[in-house]
């Protein structure tokens, strides 16, 4: 048959070349290349395991392991030649094989499927990008920890409602971003921990006659075991999601962060400087000096949670096994690992170079009659109901308010106008230090339980690099 297209792997039972734009609708080539690493690793695994049991001779195994080190060779020198005939990495790479070796390369795919070797080459991806985003977080955190150690004793408003609620510790503020990344870390392990099985060998969607030995693949690829369902091998992409879900979470928490800079690096706020090498200029306003990372890292949390909507509905409703849709996974997928990981980096980066405004800060606390708790409870400790001693302190801060003073610069004779409960001790409590330091409990803002914390977050990252 003249037009029967030959240049295909799977070309035997076809009659007519593909329809040029199909060719490049259904190709993944241009996006799943970054797996090549991953394909080579797979498929040396597979020719290994082939060779134990007795499918492949030693010289067969020994021109395929060379053929796929050259390949991997031209791929890293840029001089590999992508075809988009070829549809995908794993046909582009078997393809070349051939061209390389000849018949003996066209053994390779004994026992193996495309559906096998892909869902292979994303978990091992993957796992290797946890590991880096891993890295990323345990630096941003280490960050976060000394900056707040440095910054134990520096008092600023802590806010509900972005109104000011009660002084706080700039470190304490600075270790609940860190319990948030402690969580993300956690999560991340946790799907890695769930990724790491190996779907080596399901083939197509039902196993294979040959007689593999799938527990040596895994070992091999360094996965915990193999998986346990053929059809489940070839179609599950709960890891993917799992991974995106996780790394959301990561995104809405440094999208806080970032918030909370932006706000802070403002004229209005004045807490923080941010390092000039991470802002930038306006072409047109001189005076401009723009948080565009903090800026850039919350505008990009929307991208990643549209990713993992995509995932979900990709998965949707589809019937077992392998359909093409699953093809759809990479893109949303790669996306949302460079994000996620450029916005580490960044943040890591950014972390240290912070300084605090400490006299902005404290003044802001001073301003906002952020010890009116402290006064209440010095009431409840002189017998008054907590209820009542509300009471009182709210009259004395409307009072405060209508002056312009904060409740520190009231005289004792103006506070016992509202209670003459009140005695000269009442400059103690009233004062941020005496009130941050009351909160001497864990998790409490006191400045040495802050540094405390930061202690004990310390050792934590210590143990993390320890176990790795
Ligand atoms: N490029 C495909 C993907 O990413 C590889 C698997 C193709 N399998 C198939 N039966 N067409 O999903």
């Amino acid at each position: 048959m003249a037009d029967k297209d030959t240049s295909k792997l799977w070309g035997g039972r076809f009659n007519e070349p593909t329809d040029a734009f199909v060719q490049r609708f259904t190709a993944s080539v241009d996006f799943d290349r970054r797996m090549y690493a991953q394909d080579i690793e797979g498929s040396q695994a597979h020719a290994r395991m082939l060779h134990k049991c007795g499918i492949l001779n030693q010289g067969e195994l020994d021109q395929i392991l060379q053929g796929l080190e050259e390949i991997r060779t031209e791929i890293e020198a840029g001089d590999f030649n992508w075809s988009v005939e070829l549809e995908d990495v794993h046909m582009n790479i078997e393809a070349r094989l051939t061209e390389k070796i000849g018949v003996c390369g066209k053994k390779l795919h004994t026992g193996r499927s495309r559906n096998d070797q892909v869902a292979t080459d994303i978990r091992l991806y993957l796992r290797g990008q946890i590991d880096v985003i891993c890295e990323q977080l345990s630096r941003l955190q280490s960050g976060l920890v000394e900056l707040a150690t440095k910054e134990a004793d520096t008092i600023m408003p802590g806010f509900t409602h972005l109104q000011t609620a009660q002084p706080v510790s700039f470190g304490h503020h600075l270790l609940a971003w860190n319990e948030m990344l402690e969580r993300d870390y956690g999560r991340m392990q946790d799907c890695r921990q769930r990724l790491n099985q190996s779907p080596l060998g399901a083939a197509a969607l039902a196993g294979t006659t040959y007689p593999i030995d799938r527990h040596y693949t895994a070992e091999l690829l360094g996965f915990d075991k193999p998986t346990e369902n053929s059809l489940d091998s070839v179609s599950d992409r709960d890891f993917a999601i799992e991974f995106c879900a996780a790394a959301s979470l990561i995104m809405t928490h440094l999208s806080r962060f970032s918030e909370e800079l932006v706000l802070w690096a403002s004229a209005q706020f004045n807490f923080v400087r941010l390092p000039d090498r991470f802002c930038t200029g306006s072409s047109i306003m001189p005076q401009k000096k723009n948080p565009d990372v903090p800026e850039l890292v919350r505008g990009k949390t929307g991208r990643v949670t549209g990713h993992l909507v995509s995932l979900l509905m990709l998965m949707k409703s589809q019937p077992l096994a392998y359909n093409k849709d699953n093809q759809e996974d990479k893109e949303p997928l790669f996306d949302v690992i460079d994000t996620v990981r450029d916005s580490l980096v960044a943040y890591a980066d950014m972390v240290p170079a912070i300084s605090p405004n400490r006299t902005a800060m404290y003044e802001a606390a001073r301003r906002g009659f952020s010890t009116a708790t402290d006064l209440a409870d010095y009431l409840v400790g002189k017998g008054l109901a907590f209820r009542d001693a509300h009471e009182v302190v709210g009259k004395a801060v409307a009072f405060g308010v209508e002056q312009q003073r904060d409740l520190a610069e009231l005289s004792l004779e103006e506070l016992r106008a509202y209670s003459n409960a009140i005695g000269e001790d009442v400059f103690d409590v009233l004062k941020l230090e005496g009130s941050v330091a009351a909160r001497n409990h864990i998790g409490g803002t006191a400045p040495d339980q802050v540094r405390e914390a930061a202690d004990r977050a310390r050792s934590r990252l210590q143990q993390r690099s320890g176990n790795s």
